[in-house]
């Protein structure tokens, strides 16, 4: 259930456009299609870090610094939620993977991200910082600001 794939990115970036007088810069992450399920690219612009995943047709990217200790967040294992399956009078009965969620763990101390979200697992209101992602002309790009 457990994938490890991370590849940085030390492609060109492109700053190619200005939104509200501020600076963002729209960098290549990939060619489209070229990303399978499960992948990921952390993409690195001007000391900022980003953690680009694509899994089941979706793209998602998120600051790589954990909200824990500032550990590289989205390098580390994804893994399928670990639910707990209960007996019908509430007492507990054992454990599964999720079939629909999906989290990367931090490889310093284990923070779990949802992969969808970006919120901690143990306290969804925390969560990291989204970026978000376009496609043009055939290249997935993230805006980094
Ligand atoms: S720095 Fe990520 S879990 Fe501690």
């Amino acid at each position: 259930m457990a994938q490890q794939q991370s590849e940085r990115s030390f492609l060109p970036h492109f700053i190619i456009k200005q939104m509200d007088g501020a600076s963002m810069t729209e960098v290549f992450v990939a060619k489209e299609g070229e990303m399978a399920n499960g992948d990921r690219r952390i993409i690195s612009h001007e000391g900022v870090e980003v953690g680009v995943f694509f899994w089941e047709e979706k793209y998602y990217a998120y600051s790589n610094i954990c909200l824990h200790q500032g550990g590289p967040a989205c390098e580390g294992l994804l893994i399928h939620q670990v639910e707990d399956v209960l007996r019908p009078d509430r007492s507990f009965k054992q454990q599964k993977f999720s079939e629909t969620d999906i989290n990367f763990v931090c490889p310093w101390h284990g923070y779990e991200y949802d992969l969808k979200t970006g919120s901690v697992v143990a306290d969804p209101a925390r969560r990291l910082k989204p970026f978000p992602i376009h496609i043009r002309d055939g290249n997935v790009n993230v805006d980094i600001k």
